[in-house]
């Protein structure tokens, strides 16, 4: 069993998409959970703020330490003394606390083969225009980033990084060849594939495919499949 634990400002974004697959059938299975957080419930005023100006200036508001540090403490169910140690208790209980910025490590598949194989990850999902540096820094394992462009938040990186992680986990996804022979997990895209029918407006179906001769067909789709690099 997987949990995930997603600290948030958007709860709401997460609730439709984790209706469907993979995720309806994960849950169905205990193999996975994913609780949400709402980061407005660890505010350090009863208005609910939860962000601040930076220090030494600049434009927007950055989400300020204090509520992600509650939030973490209540999500890791720690004391302050053991927040003082954070990183080194979190790793020792192969929990991976993970920032999710434009400026940390690049998610791929291996990064998801890697999530896959753990027991508990917690995603903070930075908004605005940044978090406090003090959170990177003491109070979580990684950063991770989807890749080289600024969303308005962690919230679709946080789905895109579980709905990866997720399929891997054997028995979400029906077929388990499906995910052996998918996109990247051979380092190759997938070949090329068709259904019905055979010539839509003209637009035909290789024949090939139409033989029924496996072997030339596998042949085929091995030339046809696009490597990624
Ligand atoms: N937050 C904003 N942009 C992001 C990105 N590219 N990856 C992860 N988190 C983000």
């Amino acid at each position: 069993m997987l949990k995930f634990e997603i600290i948030t400002l958007f709860p709401e974004l997460f609730k439709e998409h984790l209706n469907n697959m993979p995720f309806k059938r994960a849950f169905k299975k205990n193999l996975a959970e994913i609780k949400l957080h709402n980061l407005r419930d660890y505010a350090i005023d009863k208005r609910g703020t939860v962000d601040g100006t930076t220090y030494g200036g600049g434009v927007g508001m950055i989400l300020m330490v204090e509520p992600i540090y509650k939030a973490l403490k209540t999500v890791m169910n720690y004391t302050d003394e053991q927040m003082k140690n954070f990183k080194q208790n979190a790793g020792a209980e192969k929990t991976r606390v993970i920032l999710l910025s434009p400026n940390g490590v690049k998610f791929n598949q291996s990064v998801a083969e890697k999530l896959s194989g753990l027991s508990k990850i917690v995603l903070i999902c930075g908004r605005y225009e940044g978090v406090d540096a003090r959170i990177q820094e003491y109070f979580c394992t990684d950063t991770v980033s989807i890749g080289d462009y600024v969303l308005s938040g962690g919230e679709i990186p946080a789905l895109a990084i579980m709905e990866a992680v997720v399929r891997l986990i054997p028995g979400t996804i029906l077929k388990e060849e499906a995910t052996k022979i998918e996109s990247f997990a051979d380092g190759k895209l997938e070949y090329p594939q068709y259904s019905k029918p055979e010539n839509f407006m003209g637009l035909k179906v290789p024949e090939i495919l139409l033989t029924g001769n496996h072997r030339k067909i596998e042949e085929w789709r091995r030339v046809n499949s696009r490597k990624t690099q």
